[in-house]
């Protein structure tokens, strides 16, 4: 690596991981020496799958790239990469509508520790592509073969029926 930033992390709530998830992972791994998805345990949202089955999910979905790691983190994000020096933030862009939000965060952020946040736009492929999007269309039945790694297709459908089932 010739830059100055060498570890990034890719924060998120991976509620389930998906293909617009892994576009900007797999590009963030091309981009710095060392890549840590971590998994925000976000108390305000509610959640269909735990923080561990969220971290399994994203364990053997990354598993093609060796230089990056996963991980979770409770607190701020900026005293995880505090904690674990990290020195960059990588966000995907899917649209302008990101752009207030992701700004106010970035701006708040290194208002807190010293990390750049660095944007990447996604892919076009996928920015319509959204975790809750995905589950609402696999919750009435629709078929989100493409949007999400096989097995996590398959996590979500067992998922979703045994919450059916229980309700
Ligand atoms: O996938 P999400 O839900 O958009 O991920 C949001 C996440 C986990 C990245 C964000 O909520 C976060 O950074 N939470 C940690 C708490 C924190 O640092 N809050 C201050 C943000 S300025």
């Amino acid at each position: 690596m010739t830059g100055r930033l060498h570890r990034a992390v890719c924060p998120g709530s991976f509620d389930p991981v998906t293909n617009g998830h892994l576009d900007i992972i797999g590009r963030a791994a091309k981009l710095f020496d060392e890549v840590v998805v971590a998994v925000g345990v976000n108390k305000s949202k509610s959640r269909l799958f735990s923080p561990e089955e969220r971290l399994q999910m994203l364990t053997r979905a990354c598993s093609p790239w060796d230089n990056v790691r996963i991980d979770g983190f409770t607190g701020l994000l900026t005293d995880f990469c505090l904690e674990h020096d990290i020195d960059a933030i990588v966000k995907g862009l899917r649209a302008v509508s990101d752009f207030d939000y992701e700004l106010q965060m970035a701006q708040m952020n290194s208002s807190l520790a010293p990390v750049e946040t660095i944007f990447v736009p996604t892919s076009p492929e996928w920015s319509f592509l959204a975790s809750s999007l995905v589950k609402e269309v696999a919750t009435f039945g629709g078929d989100v073969t493409g949007l999400v790694p096989e097995f996590v297709r398959e996590q979500l459908v067992a998922r979703l029926a045994e919450r059916d089932g229980a309700q």
